[in-house]
């Protein structure tokens, strides 16, 4: 059997794992569901649950991958005894990529179509409402859609083709650190606007009576999201972990860069959207509608606004790559196919879940969908993915590791390369206790099975 590949370096580790978790969820998502969930109170609970309870999944999932060396599936198995029903949580993750990586690759198509169009200056001559209007126009175009969603999965194909080193070590090492010094940049900008005091309230001082029921399952499911936990994917990357690497140090670095770059996208966006008037509960177009806005005032748009958007696009792809990877890792070791086979072959079926996603806002396949479900297809997949399917994941991961695994296994991967020794009981509460019973108590009540107000 051929060597399972490993990162190079711990930077080059932590570069991929924060390209993984860094991305649209931070930069296109946070925003608008803070936004929708009613500002600081949302924030503070992310900021919460980030900490809590994704970063014990986030912990729990190296763990399962550096001590298999396998992806979920395999993983979840070797673990359990034979015949048990471990591996299902594997299946779940990858059903979970699939329907994720489709809807994602459709927002990136965004990005890549926004960058084409800073370059032809779309936003000349138009008033700050036209320029949202041209989110409206794009996202209900069937055709251009689905031509960035085809090209998008293309790139992911060309880089997970490439493998763990050359291709998502190399570029999320190249990409990253471009992307926090433009963000910088542009938060820097906002710091100016004069909306910016009114967003900085909105988002630093909770009001607890806007917190709805719900808001406290989005946070959580965002938490999730943006760490990319409870998919198998900090397992998949934890496979490729060598054993001097620091788990709980690599960890903690990503949850705090992913917080930060958040709460930067917001503290970014937030100013344009009150200097210009506009309602806070903006939607998936909030990031495309609202920067434009800021570029067009400001000097030298055309590079501005075609960087930030090449770069939205890059961190998008650092992240889609870990979606197929996994699914590629996955199918490799359940079929024993080729890294090329199962790329293309998992690149095709995401295609085809990609299609309704890109469509959803045209109606021009399911036109009934949202008078049916309340959403469009678009917004349920993202809505069941991050909302249910993520965090059920990370409860039942918590408690493999807690309760299934055996604690020596845990403590000796633990142990292996830190100097952060003491952490391992506190850590292994939050495993075993903490994080499985605060996300259990938070799915029962938003699903109506029990009620405490
Ligand atoms: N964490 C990524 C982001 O914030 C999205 C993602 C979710 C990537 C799930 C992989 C898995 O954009």
């Amino acid at each position: 059997m051929h060597q399972r590949e490993h990162w190079s370096t711990q930077i080059g580790f932590i570069m991929a794992a924060a390209g993984s978790a860094i991305g649209l969820g931070s930069l296109w998502r946070f925003p608008y569901t803070v936004g929708e969930n009613g500002g600081a109170a949302f924030v503070l609970l992310y900021a919460l649950f980030t900490f809590f309870l994704g970063l014990p999944v986030f912990i729990s999932e190296l763990v399962i991958g550096r001590q298999t060396q396998k992806s979920a599936v395999f993983a979840y198995q070797s673990l359990s005894k034979e015949g048990s029903n471990w591996k299902m949580l594997g299946y779940l993750n990858i059903l979970s990529c699939f329907i994720i990586l489709a809807f994602y690759s459709v927002v990136s198509g965004w990005c890549l179509s926004y960058t084409l169009m800073s370059l032809t200056q779309f936003t000349k001559g138009k008033t700050p409402d036209e320029i949202r209007q041209v989110f409206s126009i794009l996202a209900s175009s069937p055709g251009i859609n689905l031509f960035w969603l085809f090209l998008f999965l293309g790139l992911n194909v060309g880089v997970v083709f490439s493998g763990v080193k050359k291709g998502i070590e190399h570029w999320s090492k190249i990409l990253m650190p471009v992307l926090l010094v433009l963000l910088l940049v542009l938060f820097g900008y906002s710091l100016t606007l004069e909306g910016f005091s009114k967003a900085f309230s909105f988002i630093m001082l909770p009001d607890f009576s806007k917190l709805t029921p719900s808001a406290i399952l989005n946070a959580l499911g965002m938490a999730f999201f943006t760490l990319s936990v409870g998919l198998g994917i900090i397992l998949t990357y934890g496979s490729y972990m060598g054993p001097q690497e620091d788990i709980p140090r690599t960890s903690f670095i990503v949850a705090l860069m992913t917080f930060i770059v958040s709460m930067i996208a917001a503290l970014m966006i937030f100013p344009i959207v009150f200097t210009f008037g506009f309602a806070p509960e903006g939607g998936p177009g909030l990031v495309f509608q609202t920067l434009p806005i800021l570029f067009s005032k400001l000097p030298g748009e055309i590079i501005l606004s075609t960087v930030f958007f090449a770069l939205l696009f890059f961190t998008a792809i650092t992240s889609s790559i870990s979606l197929l990877e996994m699914l590629v890792a996955n199918f490799m070791e359940i079929f024993s196919w080729s890294r090329q086979k199962a790329t293309i072959i998992t690149a095709s079926i995401t295609f085809l879940i990609g299609i309704p996603c890109a469509l959803s806002s045209s109606g021009a396949l399911f036109p009934n969908w949202k008078a049916i479900y309340g959403m469009d297809f678009f917004d349920t997949m993202n809505y069941i993915t991050s909302s249910w399917m993520m965090p059920i994941s990370g409860l039942f991961t918590t408690l493999f590791v807690g309760w299934k695994m055996e604690r020596s296994l845990f403590d000796s991967e633990l142990i292996k390369g830190t100097k952060w020794r003491y952490l391992l009981k506190p850590i292994f509460f939050s495993v075993k206790w903490l994080a499985p019973i605060s996300v259990l108590f938070i799915i029962l009540e938003q699903s109506g099975l029990i009620k405490f107000h």
